[in-house]
This record gives structure tokens, C-alpha cells and sequence, in this order.
């Protein structure tokens, strides 16, 4: 099998390879995108797919290389959801109720929405102007589309939520320039997401493919896997209180959503990995390590920020430790070693908030289930 170094007549080339490798607009550095086994058969061959800088056709799903890829696709629709089939009112009641909420409940509910509100349009715009045209796996690209479209369904959520309550709109979707802790955790974001929208920016040397595995490691296990997580247990908190139940269901829809973003980010980087060993030198494991620390202390940050006094059972001293606990996951899952050894979990509910399974529905807010795309009635 030849690979991009080789040199092949471009004008041998099928029109359908050359298309997919525009598509994937990811071409070498060496300037070619083609492979002979494509051009002398005109059919993919498994052995030939590659995550980045692949030469097989993206338009041809088959045959499939990356199962994992494929099941998530699948696990991704079964999970399919939507934020108006959620009943609020109870939630509008409490919210309107001056004596609903404490002062403290209510600044943790504004401060969460203000930075979901606008992180899941960030993720959504990372998948869609970055990542997508990356990824040279077609099956990995049908999982990004849904991944994109689950993205879309987070901020209407959060936009409905912030609708039915009669929240300040403007407040609440401005919070990423005006409040610091929301604000650094994005600025902490931005050069990750910029390098992969970065219309120059380009896979096929060294550098860039370890950039892109870089940008791809900080969005899965940082943002989808670290920044989400002091906003789901302190919303899933209040549910748990029998507080604000239809905004924390639609949280815990949304958790279980992340969390499947999260493994397909972590199965693409251990793929990207093992297709390209040379990528993961010491120097760049520590500056993947110097990320999450600073992370690890943003996200604190977050937690005092939103939390600063003890409410409902919490207090910010014990996201200290779930942070540090997160951390040490997000490294071994991607083959880090643990940076804080020792920390423990000391939220162990939040386990069985991630693995609901749908008819195990913790806050029976949600009447019906969703099945495959009929209309939901309201019983
Ligand atoms: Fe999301
Ligand atoms: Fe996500």
C-alpha cells in the first residue's frame, strides 16, 4: 500500500477520491490525497481509512473501520430527546415564587445558564467549522453530524429554559463577556477552537497533526469533560432537592449526551494515537498535563464563583476534590498519568445520573418517550 508520499498521476485519479479529499479538505503537506489501492481499484479498502490525512473516499460510509464510531452514531439517536417535551411548570412556579429559591440557589441556576447557553454554540461551531473537515473517517463524520445536531439541542434547551422562567435574556446569554469565571473558562477555549476553524490550518506535518490531537484532547476531556461538571451536579443537585426538576432533567438529558461526546473524543484521540505514534512525545503529554491543571483551577474557580457560600449540601472546598477526581479520569482515559493520585469521587450519585437509562427517568418530569420521531401527547 503507498501513502501520500508517493507519487501518483493526479489526472488517474477518481473523480469521487478527489472529491472526498477535498471534502475532507484536510490534504497532506505533501500535497497528494490519493492512494494507488484507490485509484487501481476505484473501491475503499478498510486497511486504507485513516482519522486524519486518510486518502479513501469520505463519501463512502462502507465498510466500516471505526465500530466504535458506528455504535455511537446509534447510541447518539437512541438518546435523542428534545427540551419541549420537558414539562416546566413546575419550575416556572417555584422560579416566580419570591420564597421559591434562596438567593444562592438562584445565582447557581443564572450563572449555569449563562454559561451553557453560549459553551454548547461554541461546541457546536468547534464540530461543525473545525473538527468535521479534520476527520477523514466517514464514519466518525456521520457520529460528528449527530454530535452537531445533539449541540444544537443543548442551547435550545438552555434557551427554553431560560424562556419559560422569564429570565433576562440578555443577561443570561452576555454572561460569557461579563462574568470573569465564565469569561476565563472560554478564553481558556478560544485558541483551541481557532485552530481548528482556522480556515488556513491544515493537517499532514508533525506540528499540525499534534495541534489538532491537542485541540481535540482540551474539547473532549476539557470542555465536554471537565468545564460541564460543576454546572450538572450543582443543577442535578437542586432536582435531587425536588428544586427547578424539569430544568434538571433536561441538565441530566444533556449530561448523558456529553457524556457519549466525551468517549467518541476520547476513542478519535486514542485512534489518532495509534495511527500516529510519533505524535505523542514527552514534551507534548507535558503540555497536555499543563492544560488540565490550568483547567482543574479555572473550573474551581467556577465553583466559588457560583457557589459562594455552602447550598444545597455543597460547598465549593468539594469540587476541589470531584475536579481533581475528574482530572485524573480524563488523563487515564487517554493514557495520561493521573496528575492528583489519591482523590476521590464525593459525588457518587452523579454515576447513575450519567448511566440513565430513559425509563428509569429520575425526576418523572418527562411524560412520554421519545421513540422515532412521532409526536409526543402530553397524558
Ligand atoms: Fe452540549
Ligand atoms: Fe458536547
Amino acid at each position: 500500500m503507498l501513502n501520500f508520499e508517493d507519487d501518483v498521476l493526479p489526472t488517474a485519479t477518481p473523480a469521487a477520491v478527489r472529491m472526498g479529499a477535498m471534502a475532507a479538505d484536510a490534504a497532506p503537506a505533501s500535497g497528494h490525497d490519493y492512494t494507488i489501492a484507490s485509484v487501481s481499484t476505484g473501491r475503499i479498502r478498510v486497511e486504507d481509512k485513516r482519522l486524519i490525512n486518510g486518502n479513501a473516499d469520505v463519501n463512502q460510509l462502507v465498510p466500516i473501520k471505526y465500530n466504535w464510531a458506528w455504535e455511537k452514531y446509534n447510541a447518539g439517536n437512541a438518546n435523542h430527546w428534545l427540551p419541549q417535551e420537558i414539562n416546566m411548570s413546575a419550575d416556572i412556579a417555584l422560579w416566580k415564587n419570591p420564597n421559591g429559591l434562596t438567593v444562592d440557589e438562584r445565582r447557581l441556576v443564572m450563572r449555569n445558564l449563562g454559561f451553557f447557553s453560549t459553551a454548547d454554540s461554541l461546541a457546536a461551531n468547534n464540530i461543525v467549522l473545525g473538527t468535521y473537515r479534520h476527520i477523514t473517517a466517514p464514519e466518525c463524520r456521520q457520529y460528528l453530524l449527530r454530535q452537531a445536531y445533539d449541540e444544537a439541542i443543548h442551547t435550545h434547551a438552555y434557551q427554553y429554559i431560560v424562556e419559560s422562567l422569564g429570565m433576562d435574556e440578555g443577561e443570561v446569554f452576555n454572561m460569557y463577556h461579563e462574568v470573569a469565571s465564565i469569561r476565563d473558562k472560554d478564553e481558556f477555549l478560544l485558541p483551541f477552537i481557532d485552530t481548528l476553524t482556522n480556515p488556513e490550518f491544515k493537517t499532514g506535518t508533525p506540528e499540525n497533526d499534534q495541534k489538532l490531537l491537542e485541540s481535540l484532547i482540551v474539547f473532549a476531556c476539557i470542555m465536554e469533560g471537565l468545564f460541564f461538571y460543576v454546572g450538572f451536579v450543582q443543577v442535578l443537585a437542586l432536582g435531587r432537592q425536588n428544586k427547578m426538576t424539569g430544568a434538571a432533567e433536561q441538565f441530566q438529558y444533556i449530561m448523558r449526551d456529553e457524556s457519549l461526546h466525551l468517549n467518541f473524543g476520547v476513542d478519535m484521540a486514542n485512534q489518532i494515537k495509534l495511527e500516529n505514534p510519533h505524535l505523542w512525545t514527552p514534551e507534548f503529554k507535558e503540555r497536555l498535563k499543563g492544560h488540565f491543571t490550568k483547567a482543574v483551577e479555572l473550573e474551581y474557580r467556577y465553583a466559588e464563583d457560583t457557589m459562594p457560600r455552602g447550598v444545597l449540601g455543597l460547598n465549593a472546598g468539594m469540587f476541589k476534590e470531584y475536579l481533581r477526581f475528574i482530572a485524573n479520569r480524563r488523563c487515564q482515559q487517554i493514557g495520561l498519568d493521573m496528575l492528583y493520585p489519591g482523590a476521590t469521587n464525593p459525588f457518587p450519585w452523579m454515576a447513575e445520573m450519567i448511566d440513565l437509562k430513559k425509563e428509569k427517568n429520575f425526576f418523572e418530569t418527562r411524560v412520554t418517550e421519545y421513540q422515532t420521531g412521532g409526536a409526543l401527547s402530553w397524558d
